[in-house]
């Protein structure tokens, strides 16, 4: 251990200890409500998770009542927050917990790590919360932190685990520690550092550093996609939606038919919808012969979990109201 990752532990934790945020979460040691979580909380911000977080234990107050649902009622709770896949594998995991596990969610790291949707670095810190394991976490905050802390901006994978497990080993709690590195990457070095307000500028090897190559925003290439909604719309059966398939964009939920355009039509869409490499242009088009094929006439859209993209242009033809049910269908 040297001085300086040891003064620069002490200070992360005395900064952690004092300006940590009080989150839901953070109050409990018991499994189950920290593996919600963190599987939320991987793509979805602290803020559109809270609510969330609390709804989903009135519906799935245990591991068996969520390996009991259907992926639908699943599906359904998860509505709105995105990366549904993520929703599908909580489901899948629950059952394998059950199965394997008699509902007892599992201690040891590679039990954890062997759930459905749990990588490295979610067992990393379910473990560390739970059960006191000297685990890392490494997501894209803790993953900043680190090649700002030694100055490599290019650091492999491998590295930064190597950087993870040292840090860990010389904290004294591991679960505050990781705790706090994803504090410190949540708020104060995001994409956009503020190491006036750093509690370990002193130790930083990139501190007030003039936009290092690191410090800009994620390049991305985003790829423009032109969806036809086909709308089939019953005064009394209400409209029809089919199920989309598991491996793409929406995975899982309902919506109506698709259809990809080749090229930007002429007309403006209705909707555009981004995602995190794609923005979907949305086209509604009215169709009123019989739809055919996979698909079910759905009166009550509270039955089915169907992504915001749809909601958001269904409202803009004013075909659903604020509270997601389907209204105007005798107008059509
Ligand atoms: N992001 C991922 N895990 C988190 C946690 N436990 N607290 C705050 N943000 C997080």
């Amino acid at each position: 251990m040297t001085n300086s990752s040891s003064a620069r532990c002490k200070s992360l934790l005395g900064w952690y200890r004092r300006h940590a945020r009080i989150l839901p979460w953070r109050e409990t040691c018991e499994p189950y409500p920290i593996w919600i979580s963190e599987i939320m909380l991987q793509q979805t911000q602290v803020q559109t998770v809270l609510p969330r977080y609390r709804q989903w234990f009135d519906i799935f107050p245990d591991i068996a009542s969520l390996a009991n649902a259907s992926v639908d009622t699943v599906l359904k709770c998860w509505q709105g927050l995105g990366y549904y896949r993520r929703a599908r594998l909580l489901h899948q995991a629950a059952r394998h917990i059950m199965q394997q596990h008699q509902g007892h969610f599992p201690q040891q790291f590679d039990q954890i790590l062997a759930l459905p949707g749990i990588g490295k670095s979610t067992a990393g810190a379910i473990a560390s919360f739970c059960f006191a394991a000297r685990t890392p976490v490494l997501d894209g905050n803790v993953k900043r932190v680190l090649r700002r802390w030694h100055a490599l901006p290019d650091a492999s994978e491998r590295m930064l685990w190597q950087q993870a497990q040292a840090a860990i080993d010389i904290s004294p709690d591991p679960a505050i520690w990781n705790q706090a590195m994803m504090e410190l990457g949540a708020t104060r070095c995001g994409r956009t550092p503020d190491c006036a307000a750093c509690p370990v500028r002193r130790h930083c090897a990139s501190a007030f550093q003039q936009a290092p190559a690191w410090n800009t925003s994620r390049k991305t290439t985003i790829q423009h996609v032109h969806w036809q909604v086909h709308l089939h719309l019953h005064p009394e059966r209400g409209i029809w939606l089919v199920r989309r398939e598991e491996n793409g964009i929406w995975g899982g939920l309902w919506a109506p038919p698709i259809t990809e355009l080749p090229r930007a039509p002429a007309q403006s869409p209705c909707h555009i919808h981004p995602l995190t490499h794609r923005r979907l242009h949305l086209y509604a088009l009215h169709r009123h012969e019989t739809p055919s094929g996979n698909g079910q006439w759905c009166r009550h859209l509270t039955t089915h979990a169907l992504p915001t993209g749809i909601l958001r242009l269904l409202r803009k033809h004013r075909l659903i109201d604020a509270e997601h049910r389907l209204c105007g269908l005798d107008e059509q």
